[in-house]
């Protein structure tokens, strides 16, 4: 299967006209009372990306994970059974973390303060003195959230009841994650930073070309020629909250230069000839996920997790699906996410510089132009479901 079997891609002209092309109000990307509603009517209600299986290989194993927009700490277990499943990482006695470490193994959890204690399976197995309370040990278990894994990246939901599985959610772009490196990786190579920057503001960034050759020069050489010089791509498409694009080949790539040779080592030209004959489709997935879809070895994920109305938290990953077994191996993935890093430090100054201007409230509107439209789709995405949210709100 490729992605135009399952989602209809737009050549530029076409995807364009599905859209509008007036100017839209500024303030959604600063405005605190905004990114209030924003978080309730999305972030509180969408799935979203917290961690891979292969970080919790065994059953025990488990992560910690800060979602600082929820103010929640969240564990996340294999149990015994092989399940995944998401827990507030707080004891049901009187509220007390359970978990200090980033990640690990256990075969229970206990609480360092009464010592309750809890099952891989969020269970509470054993309290001292339990026949003093007034409870149940069944209605003592951690507090669960929903979890479902989908090509190997685990989605957590703050909504007790999701309209939508993860499956229906991300709808045909399920079965073309499926299909990529993440979904058999065992191991990744992790970036993460911190942006003085809205969400949006951030991953609008990763949904235009405009800007490359003139933030990029040197590191966006490969993407733009003369037939393109803007390094526009040449497909859009839509499905549902998401997006995807697929990225122009250049038909005469500069070579490899000295650096990437040695850097990639053996798998060089092989890379750089993959670069362009490789379906470039990425995917700009609702709210937060970005899956930029590679050849293998140099795709990566992102995950903008909002911090505030003008903070956000980026984590990059690069998954792999080899152990890294001799020292080439390792030399060449890290030489390939810190090219990614390269990359991405040039947008974050003009990405907080746009930041600082927006919020001066200087602009009442912004203004998109055609190769624009996948951020529109987000900024329209945004808007309906916040709309959604107020309508519920109103008493019947
Ligand atoms: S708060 Fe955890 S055992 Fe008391
Ligand atoms: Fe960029």
């Amino acid at each position: 299967m490729n992605v135009q079997q399952s989602i209809k891609m737009l050549p530029t002209e076409e995807a364009a006209k599905l859209r509008g092309s007036g100017p839209l109000p500024a303030r959604p990307y600063y405005d605190p009372e905004w990114w209030e509603l924003e978080r309730k009517a999305i972030f509180l209600r969408s799935w979203l990306n917290v961690g891979h299986v292969c970080e919790i290989p065994e059953p025990g194993s488990f992560i910690r994970r800060e979602i600082e927009f929820a103010r929640a700490s969240l564990l996340i277990v294999r149990g015994k059974d092989g399940e995944v499943r998401t827990f507030h990482n707080v004891c049901t006695h009187r509220g007390t973390q359970l978990v200090d470490e980033a990640a690990g193994k256990r075969a229970q959890f206990s609480c360092r303060y009464h010592m309750w204690t809890f099952g891989t399976d969020g269970r509470l197995l054993s309290a001292p003195d339990f026949e003093r309370f007034y409870v149940a040990k069944e209605d003592c278990s951690l507090k669960q959230l929903r979890t479902e894994v989908l090509a190997g990246m685990i989605f957590i939901n703050f909504d007790p009841e999701p309209e939508q599985s993860v499956r229906d959610f991300f709808g045909p772009i399920a079965d073309e994650m499926e299909l990529l490196p993440m979904a058999q990786a065992i191991d990744f190579t992790e970036w993460c930073y911190e942006i003085d920057a809205n969400w949006k503001m951030l991953f609008d960034n990763f949904q235009e070309n405009y800007h490359i050759k003139f933030i990029h020069p040197r590191t966006g050489a490969q993407t733009i020629g003369p037939e393109n010089p803007l390094g526009y791509p040449t497909h859009y498409g839509f499905s549902g909250p998401h997006r995807s694009q697929t990225l122009w080949h250049n038909p005469d790539p500069p070579p490899p230069g000295p650096t990437l040779l040695l850097g990639y080592g053996r798998a060089a030209q092989l890379a750089a000839r993959d670069a362009y004959s490789f379906p470039k489709t990425d995917f700009k997935l609702f709210p937060c996920l970005h899956v930029v879809a590679l050849p293998p070895g140099q795709q990566f994920s992102q995950t903008m997790m909002p911090l505030g109305p003008d903070r956000t938290r980026s984590t990059v990953r690069m998954y792999w699906t080899r152990e890294t077994d001799c020292a080439s191996r390792a030399f060449a993935r890290e030489f390939g996410a810190m090219s990614i890093r390269d990359v991405l430090s040039e947008d974050r100054r003009a990405i907080e510089a746009g930041q600082r201007g927006i919020t001066s409230g200087a602009l009442e509107h912004v203004q998109f132009q055609d190769h624009e439209m996948l951020l529109r789709h987000l900024y329209e995405t945004v808007q309906e479901k916040v709309a959604d949210y107020l309508a519920e709100q109103e008493p019947a």
